[in-house]
């Protein structure tokens, strides 16, 4: 698992909320509980709080920067922050929404660890989730083409290889008689500002593991390589640069 950087990851606070914000909006319930799987930093429990303004809201996350700065930040009574793995998450009781945004990308059997979360939503409960589409797109080709080569193979095998999962993966997946499934995909076409902003985008998450393996030396030559190649693969316009992210939601009610 890569160490998470919460002040570089909140730099594209506002492009990263958005397909939360596209989630939130389909869940059809008024939950009493919400647990948010991945929840990063705690900046997404306010859109939770907004929607849901009584509900009680815990968020889990595996990695002690995202949960501390959660901590840090939180001024509600009703939010709770707990350091936890998804794929061994077992709430006491079930819970009416669990929630995740960008998150089951990263645990490593993703397709047997979501559809097993299942058995923690509530009768007439909500599973919600959006993860990442974009293992073809160029940011993630180009990162394990050069990952894959001299001299840096030797040090980041099978790290640069994110587990992204298309909609009609997850509809067969998932796809049950008790339940009611709202499944879809949208690319987001960011428009980015400032210098190689799909470098410092991708550099506060999918290409972490792949920096953070490389030792001090070999870490600055593969960045001006990755650079360079994300220049050329994203133009700078004079508008700025667009950066098309595809993601996959889902949806899924518990028939009571
Ligand atoms: C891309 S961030 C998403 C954060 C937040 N949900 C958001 O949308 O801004 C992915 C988060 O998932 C967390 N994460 C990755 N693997 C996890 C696991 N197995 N269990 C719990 N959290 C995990 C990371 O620590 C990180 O905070």
């Amino acid at each position: 698992m890569p160490r998470w950087d919460p002040t570089l990851y909140l730099a594209y606070e506002s492009e990263r909320a958005r397909p939360f914000l596209d989630l939130v909006a389909r869940v059809p319930i008024a939950p009493r509980t919400i647990v948010d799987l991945g929840c990063g930093p705690g900046h997404l429990s306010a859109v939770l709080r907004a929607r849901w303004p009584e509900a009680t809201i815990t968020g889990v996350d595996s990695s002690p920067e995202m949960v501390a700065q959660a901590l840090r930040e939180n001024a509600d009574a009703s939010t709770r922050y707990e350091q936890g793995d998804i794929a061994a998450w077992a709430p006491p009781e079930p819970v009416d929404l669990v929630v995740s945004n960008a998150a089951f990308q990263w645990v490593p059997d993703q397709l047997e660890v979501v559809p097993r979360l299942r058995d923690h939503v509530a009768p007439g409960g909500v599973l919600a989730f959006q993860v990442p589409d974009n293992h073809h797109e160029p940011n993630h080709t180009l990162l394990r083409e050069i990952a894959g080569r001299a001299p840096y193979a030797e040090h980041t095998t099978g790290l640069a290889t994110v587990r992204t999962v298309s909609p009609a993966t997850y509809l067969d997946l998932l796809v049950d008689d008790a339940w009611d499934l709202d499944v879809w995909g949208t690319t987001y076409y960011h428009l980015l500002e400032g210098e190689d902003p799909v470098f410092r985008w991708i550099a506060g998450t999918g290409a972490r593991p792949v920096l953070q393996a490389l030792p001090p030396g070999l870490r600055e030559e593969f960045t001006e390589e990755y650079k360079a190649a994300l220049r050329e693969a994203y133009p700078r316009k004079a508008y700025g640069t667009v950066l098309p992210f595809p993601r996959t939601f889902v949806v899924a009610k518990r028939r009571v």
